[in-house]
C-alpha cells in the first residue's frame, strides 16, 4: 500500500495562527506536533516512510521536508497552482508505478487520535480491495446536519457502532444544502465522508477517464507540471469522481474523527485553553495565547493571539473569519 497525503490547504479559518506561509497542516493545534506530522506518524505506524507521498503546493515543499525528514524528497510532490483535490489525487496516483498498487488518500490536517482503530479499518479496506474492484470510503457516524461534508448513502438504516464490514454505497452526495442534510440524518442511512479514500491505481485511472476525462487528460503524455496545471480544471475529487464512480463502498468508522474546520472544532474536541489564562465569571471561553490573558464576564467566545494579530470572536462569529481576513489584507 502507498499513502498519499493531500496537503494543499490554506487554512484562513485559523487566523491569526495560520497565514499564507503557514497553512493549517503546519499548525500545532493539539500539542507539540503539527497536523501533518501527526498524519505522517499515524501512517508510519504501519507503513514505511518510502511508501508515503505528499502532494502540496510547490511553495510548501521545503517546510514539508522539514516536518517530515524521513520521507524521501522525491515523494514530496509540488503543485504549481492550487487546483483542488482531484488533480492532486491524479498527480499522486500517477507517481505510483504498479497498476495493482493499493493507494490510500489521506488529508494532511485531520484529527484521528486512535491509531489502532484507524488501522483496523484501513486494513479491512485494503484486504477488501485485494479481491474486489472499487473505491472504499470511511463513513463517519453523523451527529448534525453539517453542510461542509460529503454524505454517503447506504442501503439500509444502521445502528451506530455496530460491528460491520465493508458496505456497498448507493450514492455519494457532496456538500448538500441544510434541508437535504437534515433529511439525510432523519433517514438514518447516511454517513459523513471522512475525506479519506482507497483505490487501486488502475481502477482510479479508468474511472477518471470515464467520468472526468478533462481532469486526467492534461496529465497524459506530458511531464511538464506547469503546463499540466495550466490546463487542468480546479475541482475536488468528490465532484470529479465520488459523485459519479461506478462502485463505491464504505467502512463504518467509529474512531474519533474531526477535520478541524475552525477554532470551534477545538472547543468541541475539548482542547484546553493556554496555561496563562484567567477567566472570571466566564462560560465556554477558549483562549490560545503566548501572553497572559484575562477574560471577565464573557460567554461563548474565542480569543487567539499570535505574532500576526489577535482574534476576539463569539462562537457564531468564527464562521466569518475568512471574510475578516480578506478585509484585513485590504488594510
Ligand atoms: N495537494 C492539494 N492541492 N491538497 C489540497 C488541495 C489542493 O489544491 N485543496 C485541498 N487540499 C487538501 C486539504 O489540505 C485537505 O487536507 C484535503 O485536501 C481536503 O480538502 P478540503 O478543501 O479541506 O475539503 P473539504 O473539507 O471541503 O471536503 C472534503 O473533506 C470532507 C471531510 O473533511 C470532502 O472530501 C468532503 O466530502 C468530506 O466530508
Ligand atoms: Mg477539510
Amino acid at each position: 500500500m502507498k499513502a498519499i497525503i493531500l496537503a494543499g490547504g490554506v487554512g484562513e479559518r485559523f487566523w491569526p495562527l495560520s497565514t499564507d506561509s503557514l497553512p493549517k497542516q503546519f499548525l500545532k493545534l493539539f500539542g507539540k506536533k503539527s497536523l501533518i506530522r501527526e498524519t505522517f506518524e499515524r501512517l508510519a505506524y504501519r507503513l514505511k516512510p518510502k511508501d508515503i507521498y505528499v502532494v502540496t503546493n510547490a511553495r510548501y515543499i521545503n517546510k514539508t521536508k522539514e516536518e517530515l525528514p524521513e520521507i524521501p524528497s522525491g515523494n514530496i510532490l509540488g503543485e504549481p497552482e492550487k487546483k483542488n483535490t482531484a488533480p492532486a489525487c491524479v498527480l499522486g496516483t500517477l507517481c505510483v508505478e504498479d497498476d495493482n498498487e493499493i493507494i490510500f488518500i489521506v488529508p494532511a490536517d485531520h484529527y484521528i487520535p486512535d491509531v489502532e482503530t484507524f488501522w483496523e479499518k484501513v486494513d479491512r479496506a485494503s484486504v477488501f480491495l485485494e479481491k474486489n474492484e472499487g473505491i472504499v470510503t470511511f463513513g463517519i457516524f453523523p451527529t448534525r446536519p453539517e453542510t461542509g461534508y460529503g454524505y454517503i448513502e447506504v442501503e439500509s438504516k444502521y445502528v451506530k457502532n455496530e460491528k460491520s464490514n465493508v458496505v456497498p454505497v448507493r450514492k455519494f452526495k457532496e456538500k448538500p444544502d441544510f434541508e437535504t442534510a437534515k433529511k439525510y440524518l432523519e433517514k438514518g442511512n447516511y454517513f459523513w465522508n471522512s475525506g479519506m479514500f482507497m483505490w487501486k491505481k488502475k481502477y482510479f485511472i479508468d474511472q477518471m477517464k470515464k467520468h472526468s476525462p478533462e481532469v486526467i487528460e492534461p496529465f497524459e503524455g506530458n511531464k511538464n507540471i506547469e503546463e499540466i496545471y495550466k490546463r487542468v480544471p480546479s475541482i475536488s475529487i468528490d465532484y470529479a469522481l465520488m459523485e459519479k464512480a461506478d462502485r463505491i463502498y464504505t467502512i463504518p468508522s467509529n474512531f474519533v474523527w474531526s477535520d478541524v474546520g475552525n477554532w470551534l472544532s477545538l472547543k468541541e474536541l475539548k482542547v484546553k485553553s493556554s496555561d496563562s489564562v484567567v477567566a472570571l465569571d466566564c462560560e465556554n471561553v477558549f483562549v490560545k495565547s503566548t501572553k497572559p490573558v484575562v477574560v471577565i464576564g464573557m460567554k461563548n467566545i474565542v480569543v487567539v493571539e499570535s505574532e500576526h494579530g489577535i482574534l476576539v470572536s463569539t462562537d457564531e462569529g468564527v464562521q466569518k473569519i475568512r471574510e475578516a481576513v480578506k478585509k484585513m489584507k485590504e488594510i
